[in-house]
């Protein structure tokens, strides 16, 4: 039997080579190996307000970007989250058992809550939840995800731990897989801060269906520091953040890099960065346009995934819900 995977994308802003680097490409490589699940989790997006033509239309954007980037429909499957009403249900029931201290040590949260106090709902506080009931429903074994969701998916092994020493073996205890380079992309304009959806300045991310022009001009925009040389140095992290997505989309080792850019400047080096860019993000932008082609294609593959996951998830819900009395 091949373990399941297990990994969520949220289906606001556009999906930037973060979400590429740190989660995507993790999921594409691997899948001929397991068994995989992907969801579309439109229930976190409500977290913060949101056009809901928008939200409809970029649930299907989201999975068109996913099997454009190389997921492919017999090896994995790719679904929407409200579509399982499985997934809400078990979040409450987990709410039941996570003491509220281990949701306020979120930094995630502690994050995302300095804005103004009255945007601040009890969803966004209680994502981890939601999330954790997402993984527990399929009975998963790896969870792949950038840097940033490692959190919480040890407070989804620890509900879990907790749930299954009251009621035995109820669910598996699911594993993170990090990568080791890539999982946590810096902005272009701020290297100290995550590559982000939700952020808006105008060179903060590169998304994945941005015009070649656009890449171009972002990469020319990114920040650098004042080393004068091109190296991988974790002192100096924007020229670290530059050299990463180089090394992760060229395919070259950090000496080849290193050697290749020896003596030469800032300059020279963004235009070759911008060029690899381009040329890999290329035919992922064909395969969206052939796939966004026929709307029909991707209503159809995420009803498939439905209807197989369904069963599943209502299964895990079942039991869960006789181990504690309910119904
Ligand atoms: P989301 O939509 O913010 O991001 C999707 C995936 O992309 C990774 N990621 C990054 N990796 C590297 N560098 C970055 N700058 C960067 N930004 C984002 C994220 O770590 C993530 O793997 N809570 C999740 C979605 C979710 C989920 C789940 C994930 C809901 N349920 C169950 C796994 C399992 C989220 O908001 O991801």
């Amino acid at each position: 039997m091949k373990k399941r995977v297990f990994s969520g994308i949220q289906p606001t802003g556009s999906l930037h080579i973060g979400n590429y680097l740190g989660a995507i490409r993790q999921w594409v490589s691997s899948q001929s190996q397991y068994n995989n699940i992907f969801c579309i989790v439109d229930l976190h997006a409500i977290t913060i307000p949101q056009d809901p033509k928008v939200l409809r239309a970029k649930n299907r954007e989201t999975a068109a970007l996913l099997y454009a980037a190389g997921i492919e429909p017999d090896l994995s499957t790719v679904f929407i989250q409200s579509h399982i009403g499985a997934h809400a249900e078990l979040a409450w029931i987990l709410n039941c058992y996570i003491p509220m201290g281990w949701m306020q040590r979120m930094t995630q949260f502690k994050e995302k809550s300095k804005k103004k106090k009255e945007e601040v709902n009890i969803g966004l506080f209680d994502y981890p939840a939601l999330m954790a009931a997402d993984i527990l429903l399929y009975q998963s074994d790896l969870v792949p995800v950038g840097e940033d969701q490692r959190q919480h998916v040890e407070l989804t092994r620890d509900v879990a731990r907790r749930f299954n020493s009251v009621y035995g073996e109820v669910f598996k205890l699911p594993e993170s897989t990090v990568n080791e380079v890539g999982a946590r992309i810096m902005s272009l304009d701020d290297p100290t801060k995550k590559m982000s959806k939700s952020k808006t300045g105008k060179s903060h991310a590169i998304n994945l269906l941005d015009s070649p022009d656009e890449i171009y001009l972002k990469i020319m925009r990114a920040k650098t520091d004042s080393l004068h040389s091109i190296r991988f140095d974790r002192n100096h992290p924007a020229i670290h953040n530059l050299l990463t997505i180089f090394e992760l989309f060229s395919g070259l080792s950090r000496i080849d890099i290193e050697e290749r850019f020896e003596g030469k400047g800032y300059a020279i080096f963004k235009k070759e960065l911008a060029e690899v860019i381009i040329e890999f993000l290329k035919p992922l932008q064909l395969r969206y346009q052939e796939i966004t082609n026929d709307p029909s294609y991707i209503d159809h593959l995420l009803a498939e995934g439905d209807a197989k996951l369904r069963p599943i998830a209502e299964k895990t819900l079942n039991h869960v819900k006789s181990a504690i009395g309910l119904g």
